[in-house]
């Protein structure tokens, strides 16, 4: 890529993106069951888990999902690297000094497994949020527990869970298309961090009956896919960023697979380059949301 490759920019790049993505049915759900499950006599608690620079917070704020300013939100955002933290930290500035709609903002560095095994995070929220983390993730091991921390009925919002496609466009090669978008698929479903398995390139299709499995019950799911095209010849914000971004994932995974010949590889990605600098690269990627709620009945609620 031509600018150094910056997580935090990508991830404010990326913001534009979701924006036009994420499913209006399924927000919308999630904004009325919210509404319709507040604590009478304690700020509503929310927890996003790999939050990232805070683009969320933000987002929740400009959509009013809690748009009743007559109930406080204590809102808790987590992610395992400090550097994202702090970004958020500075991007968030204003909503935390401000305590913006009753909304209290707490930043926190931590990993999801281990602020999951702290007692006192256990059935605490009100609502858990995870905006493009599943797919990042094993289903199997996270699932269950990041709804452990949920309290019994309580709700969740899973936004932007990849499911198998990957197009750029126009075809350059059809079947060179194919099989990087196939080798690009399959290391997800291979990656192992920490010496765990983590990832799946068909987490979005696989959450509906997951979620099912750990007795959740499903509200509303729905597509959010990522469309990204210049308008007269230029892309909006600074996706010509994000696209450089996902080619430079492509390549940082690709580069040197045995099943690919490095110079066919090289001049695809040289192509695409040259196609997201005259802004005639389309690049969609498929992705589904869910919104629900966990199994158990409700109770009071402390
Ligand atoms: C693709 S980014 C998405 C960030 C943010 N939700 C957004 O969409 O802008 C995934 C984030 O999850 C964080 N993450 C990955 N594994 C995690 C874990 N086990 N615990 C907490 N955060 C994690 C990463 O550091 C990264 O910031």
């Amino acid at each position: 890529m031509t600018d150094a490759f910056d997580f935090a920019r990508y991830l404010a790049s990326k913001r534009t993106v979701d924006d036009r993505a994420l499913n209006r049915h399924v927000w919308q759900t999630l904004a009325d069951a919210v509404a319709g499950a507040l604590p009478p006599d304690r700020p509503l608690r929310v927890l996003e888990v790999g939050a990232g620079i805070g683009t969320m917070v933000e987002r929740v704020v400009e959509w009013g999902l809690f748009s009743d300013s007559s109930y406080e939100v204590a809102y808790t955002a987590i992610d395992s690297e400090e550097g994202n933290i702090e970004a958020a930290r500075r991007r968030l500035a204003h909503l935390i000094s401000s305590k913006e709609a009753g909304l209290q903002v707490r930043l926190q560095t931590a990993d999801l497994y281990a602020f999951a095994a702290r007692r006192e995070n256990r059935q605490r929220f009100d609502l858990i949020i995870a905006h493009a983390l599943l797919d990042l993730l094993h289903l199997p091991t996270a699932l269950p527990i990041l709804l452990q921390m949920a309290r019994p009925a309580g709700l969740f919002y899973f936004s932007i869970n990849f499911d198998g496609a990957t197009l750029f466009l126009p075809e350059v090669d059809p079947a060179l298309d194919s099989r990087i978008e196939a080798l690009y698929h399959h290391s997800m479903d291979t990656r192992i961090t920490d010496g765990q398995p983590s990832g799946d390139s068909r987490t979005g299709r696989r959450l509906f009956h997951a979620l099912r499995a750990c007795g959740a019950e499903v509200l509303a799911a729905g597509s959010s896919d990522w469309v990204v095209h210049a308008l007269d010849g230029a892309y909006p914000h600074d996706e010509a960023y994000f696209l450089s971004c996902i080619l430079h994932f492509v390549e940082s995974t690709l580069r040197g697979h045995p099943e690919l010949d490095a110079g066919e590889f090289g001049e695809w990605l040289a192509t695409r380059r040259r196609q997201v600098a005259r802004g005639e690269l389309m690049y969609v990627a498929h992705q589904l949301d869910y919104c629900g709620r966990v199994g158990g009945v409700e109770g009071p609620q402390h």
